[in-house]
């Protein structure tokens, strides 16, 4: 189990700085922030494909220049990491303090950028006197709670994570254990929902969560509330996939395939706290897997990644965001770019052009097969490639497809180069496929190196 736990409810963020009103514009209508060339930057490359690019963002850092500017030159949208939970803002029961959560609005209306809440009602970063109430007194203080926060940032917010990790991980399915969950029972959330809904009728309202990501238990019993909610009218209008990823829980191959399941339930869905451990090539590579799935499903609206640089990153040790400590962008970054069509010119790893070539039998039948070789840039960008593939006499190649064939005299080695233009960014896969005649032999084809350009 890859999330974490996170660590015990309680603590007061007191805000150093005075907070400003914040009275911009309204909220949901940014575009593409900053003066980038169109498609150099993370959030002008999703703009153009209808999304918003965002990052967690922690008030305390906005004083750093190599954190604003990289901020305000590549993404927007904002989520307060921090700022906004229950024990920032309301520590004291019916005395709020939102000076650290508006220093960030304020930054993010400034530079037009949209602002997702972060979050409502959760089990945790709760402050104690919560869970010392009766049944009674906790459902007035959590539609006060609801009622005062929305009300503050009533117009400035996209989208608010109304509630958050409402259920356990596992096999049951079943409700987590909280204050909420075991004093007013399952209708909370419904509470929750309805209760924001009339304070600002302006903001989408999401229930967001981790390990739903891929089709399981978790995510079956999320998606039969919200199908139950659409079908009863229970206000509910996007379900937020945190999207927290590393070797032990990987970019489920079901991914898109979820994230199609809800929207086909009529919500949106959005990635809202993405990130991936690891590094190179192989977090290039999930991260673009990532995008692409936003990318295939038309009610993805956006991507939130959890935090700008690694240095900050809640799992600074794994390495898992797109800028390097020194705000470098890493080949993730470039991959990120790239898939969302940029123009991925910025850096990305450094080093040569490389690159790999990884053979899959994809359908076989009497009498031949279908095989398919992915091509992985890596480190570095590349502007082309070259793949031999070698089958086994009396075998014949008798179709391809996604590439550009040659082939020696014997027909037998097949050397294949990308149909156009063959730019990969970094860690980026393609794959062309062939089908082989097999003539009563079945032995695998041999594929050579791949050779970058
Ligand atoms: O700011 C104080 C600092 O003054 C103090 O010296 C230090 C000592 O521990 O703590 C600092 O506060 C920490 C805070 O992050 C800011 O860095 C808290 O201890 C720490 O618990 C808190 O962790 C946050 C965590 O949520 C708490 O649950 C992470 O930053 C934040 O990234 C993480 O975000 C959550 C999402 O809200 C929900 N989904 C999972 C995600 C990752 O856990």
């Amino acid at each position: 189990m890859m999330h974490r736990s996170p660590g015990g409810p309680g603590l007061l963020r007191r805000a150093l700085l005075a907070g400003t009103a914040g009275v911009l514009a309204a909220a949901g209508l940014a575009g593409a922030a900053g003066t980038a060339d169109a498609a150099s930057t993370l959030g002008a490359s999703a703009a153009a494909k209808g999304r918003y690019f965002g990052t967690a963002v922690a008030a305390g850092h906005l004083g750093e220049s190599a954190y604003a500017s990289t901020l305000d030159t590549e993404f927007t949208a904002v989520t307060p990491e921090n700022e906004m939970k229950w024990d920032a803002v309301e520590a004291t029961r019916n005395s709020f303090n939102f000076a650290s959560a508006d220093q960030i609005v304020a930054h993010a209306q400034g530079k037009n950028m949209k602002v997702r809440g972060h979050t409502l009602v959760w089990h945790s970063q709760l402050p104690g006197w919560v869970g010392g109430l009766s049944a009674i007194d906790l459902r007035t203080a959590m539609n006060n709670h609801i009622t005062q926060v929305m009300t503050h940032y009533k117009g400035k917010i996209y989208a608010w994570d109304v509630v958050n990790e409402a259920y356990q991980d596992g096999s049951s399915g079943a409700r987590r254990s909280s204050p909420f969950q075991d004093k007013l029972g399952d209708g909370y959330i419904e509470e929750a929902f309805r209760t924001a809904r009339s304070v600002d009728p302006n903001a989408k309202l999401c229930y967001n969560d981790y390990n739903t990501d891929g089709q399981n238990a978790k995510s079956n019993a999320v998606y039969a509330m919200v199908k139950d909610f659409k079908q009863r009218g229970v206000p509910i209008d996007c379900v937020g996939f945190q999207s927290h990823f590393n070797s032990a829980s990987p970019v489920p191959s079901d991914y898109r395939a979820n994230l199609q399941r809800f929207a086909d339930l009529g919500v949106d869905v959005q990635i809202t706290e993405l990130d991936i451990e690891g590094s190179g090539s192989a977090q290039a590579t999930s991260y673009t897997n990532v995008v692409n799935a936003c990318l295939a499903v038309t009610r993805c609206t956006g991507i939130t990644v959890w935090g700008i640089t690694d240095k900050y990153s809640w799992r600074s040790s794994g390495t898992p965001l797109l800028f390097d400590g020194n705000y470098g962008k890493k080949a993730a970054y470039t991959a990120v770019l790239s898939a969302l069509g940029g123009s991925g010119s910025g850096g990305g790893g450094g080093g040569t052009a490389s690159c790999t070539a990884a053979y899959s039998l994809t359908q076989s039948w009497n009498g031949g097969f279908n095989g398919q070789v992915t091509v992985t840039a890596g480190s570095a960008a590349i502007t082309g490639w070259t793949v031999t593939v070698t089958v086994t006499p009396p075998q014949k190649v008798s179709a391809t497809w996604n590439g550009t064939p040659s082939w020696d005299s014997s027909g037998n080695v097949m050397t294949m180069k990308p149909n156009g233009n063959g730019n990969l960014a970094a860690g980026a896969s393609t794959s062309f496929g062939f089908t082989v005649t097999s003539n009563g032999t079945t032995t695998a084809p041999k594929v050579g190196s791949c050779t970058a350009s």
